[in-house]
């Protein structure tokens, strides 16, 4: 059975990168990025981390990041209940009257999962294309 938990540490988060073929990052530079976000969330199959998300936001705007299903686990339905559990979370934080925005850049090829969760893709109405600046040192 899939569990989804609000918390998720170092080595969790360095592990499951390497399990999708992402680069490991520095420990203390993800100890800071665990610290500042809003909403944190693991997905357990018998006591195995096998997926993750984090939220970077402030009532206002919030950013998707770091969404990943460790590969032999994908295609069973947790991404999109990490998401969902996100999306679920933000609604209750949300005010009646108020609104506030979901944000995320999806990899190449992983929009269609994402409009699954029910995000649309930019340019729409009046949002032009999203933009990304990388620094690199
Ligand atoms: C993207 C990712 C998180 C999806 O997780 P997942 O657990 O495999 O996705 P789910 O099983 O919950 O899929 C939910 C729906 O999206 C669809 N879907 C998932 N990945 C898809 C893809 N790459 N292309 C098209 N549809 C996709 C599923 O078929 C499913 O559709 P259904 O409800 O009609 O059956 C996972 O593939 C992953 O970790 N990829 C590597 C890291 C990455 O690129 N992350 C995204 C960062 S922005």
């Amino acid at each position: 059975m899939i569990e989804i938990k609000n918390e998720l540490n170092i080595d969790e988060y360095n592990y499951l990168r390497e399990s999708v073929g992402w680069n490991k990052k520095d420990i203390d530079i993800v100890d800071t990025a665990i610290k500042n976000s809003v909403i944190i969330k693991k997905a357990m199959i018998d006591g195995k981390v096998v997926g993750m998300a984090r939220v970077i936001g402030d009532g206002l705007y919030y950013f998707i990041c770091d969404v990943v299903v460790d590969t032999k686990y994908q295609k069973m339905g947790i991404g999109k209940k990490i998401i969902d559990d996100i999306i679920f979370d933000i609604e209750s934080q949300t005010m009646k009257g108020q609104s506030c925005s979901i944000n995320l850049m999806a990899t190449a090829e992983k929009e269609a999962f994402y409009e699954k969760c029910g995000f649309i893709k930019v340019p729409f109405d009046y949002h032009g294309y999203g933009m990304i600046k990388k620094i690199e040192k």
